[in-house]
């Protein structure tokens, strides 16, 4: 994780000490044209040169992909980036000081770095018990599964013994207890009771974040009993939701290859690492999240698709299929890899060995041709449940993508496009009205004044925002998005009033946002002066006043020609309410 202050005003220092000509330099030849730069697009396959640089603007622009945008935009594309990251590693490139986080990030800071180093202890102390001989136990799961020692160091293969507190003895030598209770190493009872150690008998295996920073931890019962695996609760390091299990190892193949492929259990994971597949990662005991997807279309690219390979039995079945829908809902192409039935990816490598799993991986069915085969025969049933993959489809968020599968689902099921496409509007799909999600256009001036107000008019009209505006108001969507991150900012009463871009950074996986943050900061436009925020807060709040007082006045004459008398008196006194509350600044 990024471990500075990326404030408007760093980012733009940042933009400024950049020198776009040499960073696409140093991955595109280009040659100068009068005043601009142009060379071969590296986002997409071309002979001759449709990318151009205008060094004085700092800006890229491909008039063959339609790819465009600042460095910052153009390292997070071609390197697959974060915004921080991408924005430290220009940083680091053109020496640009980038400041110590706010004192409220700091304080998380301190408090990230105390709990990694528990369980950077912990997981020191497992791997010793692993070759204790209370490790007999695992040791010889381990060799069950066909994992030699040399894998175990590579791995971090561990040992929690068969106590309750062994490893709280351990550690609070160093630690205090609550530390260890909040790292999730330890249980604290709510009878107030002592705490315990929470992985007792247990293999044990570290959970990385993508960088791979130690945040948690995986333990497999030996032999049969319940759970089969327990997981590190959600603690600050780790956020479930949000982190995909061996990221740190596949992160390379994933970008190289443009394809991630998802499994859904640890060992799916490690064995197929482990005969050199590596760009697989696996959700932690959890259905796929929309911030996985997120994660996930940042990591394979553009062009990029991600391959589910899930347990072939019915459950595996169903949650692919889900996965599938938010995988599409965020924009992301799917495949689905159909194993033999009855088997997981890590019973195909054991069982096949690597080349026949390679083999499977390499040619997934297109994710209707996976669907269609569950359709049942009866022709009502079968119309019914097609009527829910037009759905699915119906969902997918780039047209592209959409179109392609409608084309499929109307070839294979033997409906008309159009009907298809009624069916998947009438349950509320998107059916075939078009909204590509990426060259999103920029805000209008008013909305961009609007966020540049969020992101740096400071805390007091930044709360007012919080307060006052209406997310749902906004003609653009992501500005809708940015305020309702805003409120779920303030709802945190951890957080102080400087950091909010911060956090942004640190807790959405909204690519689509954080591009809104970076071109927002990148952009020209009056300065922010106490008068021009207030002017143009007063706009927007007048402009919601009077579009919710449009809107009583039409449900009044609704009513009252409907004869509700009751109802007309209702509204009326909510529109006399709202006309006190008229903005007053
Ligand atoms: P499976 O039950 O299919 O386990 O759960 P598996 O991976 O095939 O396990 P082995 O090979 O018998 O050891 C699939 C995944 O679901 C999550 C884990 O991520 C597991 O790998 N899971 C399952 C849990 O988190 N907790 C559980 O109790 C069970
Ligand atoms: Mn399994």
């Amino acid at each position: 994780m990024v471990d500075a202050d990326l404030n408007p005003q760093v980012i733009a220092q940042v933009r400024d000490a950049t020198d776009l000509v040499e960073v696409v330099g140093d991955h595109v030849k280009l040659r100068k044209r009068g005043r601009k730069y142009e060379g071969l697009c590296p986002f997409h396959e071309e002979k001759t040169p449709s990318f151009s640089i205008d060094p004085d603007k700092g800006l890229y622009y491909c008039f063959g992909c339609h790819q465009g945008g600042d460095a910052i935009n153009f390292i997070m594309q071609l390197e697959r980036l974060s915004f921080p990251e991408a924005v430290e590693r220009l940083a680091r490139q053109f020496g640009v000081h980038l400041p110590p986080a706010s004192p409220g990030a700091r304080r998380r800071r301190q408090t990230s770095d105390r709990l990694r180093t528990v369980l950077e202890e912990a997981q020191r102390w497992f791997s010793e018990q692993l070759e204790a001989p209370a490790g007999a136990g695992a040791r010889s799961e381990l060799e069950r599964r066909g994992y030699g020692k040399e894998t175990w160091r590579d791995f971090g293969f561990g040992y929690a013994p068969d106590d309750w507190r062994q490893l709280l003895e351990h550690l609070s030598r160093r630690h205090p207890e609550g530390v260890i209770v909040e790292s999730g190493l330890a249980v604290q009872p709510d009878s107030g009771k002592n705490p315990y150690d929470r992985f007792r008998d247990r293999l044990t295996f570290p959970v990385r974040d993508s960088e791979g920073r130690l945040i948690a931890f995986g333990g497999r019962i030996l032999g049969d009993g319940e759970p089969k695996y327990l997981n590190s609760p959600e603690s600050p390091l780790f956020h479930k939701r949000s982190t995909l299990f061996c990221l740190d190892r596949a992160r390379r193949a994933i970008a190289d290859e443009s394809e991630a492929v998802v499994v859904e259990g640890y060992f799916d994971c490690f064995s197929l690492h482990l005969v050199g597949i590596t760009h697989v990662v696996a959700t932690l005991g959890t259905a796929l999240t929309a911030d996985h997807a997120r994660l996930l279309r940042r990591r394979v690219g553009a062009d990029g698709r991600v391959v589910l390979c899930y347990d072939a039995d019915t459950a595996g079945r169903r949650a692919a299929a889900t996965a599938a829908g938010v995988l599409l809902e965020a924009g992301v192409a799917v495949a689905v890899v159909g194993l033999p039935p009855g088997t997981d990816p890590d019973d195909v490598v054991r069982a096949e060995g690597g080349d026949a799993a390679r083999a499977l991986l390499a040619e997934p069915s297109s994710l209707v041709e996976f669907l269609v085969e569950d359709l049942p025969d009866e022709r009502a049933a079968r119309q019914r449940e097609a009527t829910e993959l037009a759905a699915l489809v119906g969902s997918a968020r780039d047209p592209h993508i959409r179109d392609e599968l409608f084309m499929e689902l109307t070839q294979r099921i033997g409906f008309s496009q159009d009907v298809l496409r009624d069916l998947a509007r009438r349950v509320g799909g998107r059916g075939g009205a078009s909204r590509a999600p990426s060259a999103r256009p920029s805000l209008g001036a008013g909305e961009l004044f609007l966020a540049r107000i969020i992101l740096d008019g400071g805390a007091r009209w930044r709360r007012l925002v919080a307060d006052q505006v209406n997310p749902a108001h906004r003609g653009d969507e992501r500005l809708g998005r940015l305020i309702e991150a805003l409120r779920t900012f303030y709802g945190e009463d951890t957080n102080d009033d400087e950091s909010f871009v911060r956090w942004l950074q640190e807790n959405l996986e909204d690519e689509e946002l954080m591009m809104l943050v970076a071109q927002v900061s990148a952009g020209a436009g009056p300065e922010l002066t106490e008068d021009s925020i207030r002017l143009q807060l007063r706009r927007v709040m007048l402009e919601q006043w009077k579009t919710e007082a449009n809107r009583l006045t039409a449900a009044i004459r609704r009513a009252d020609e409907r004869g509700d008398h009751e109802r007309v008196a209702d509204l009326q006194k909510q529109k006399g309410e709202l006309r006190s509350r008229m903005p007053d600044f």
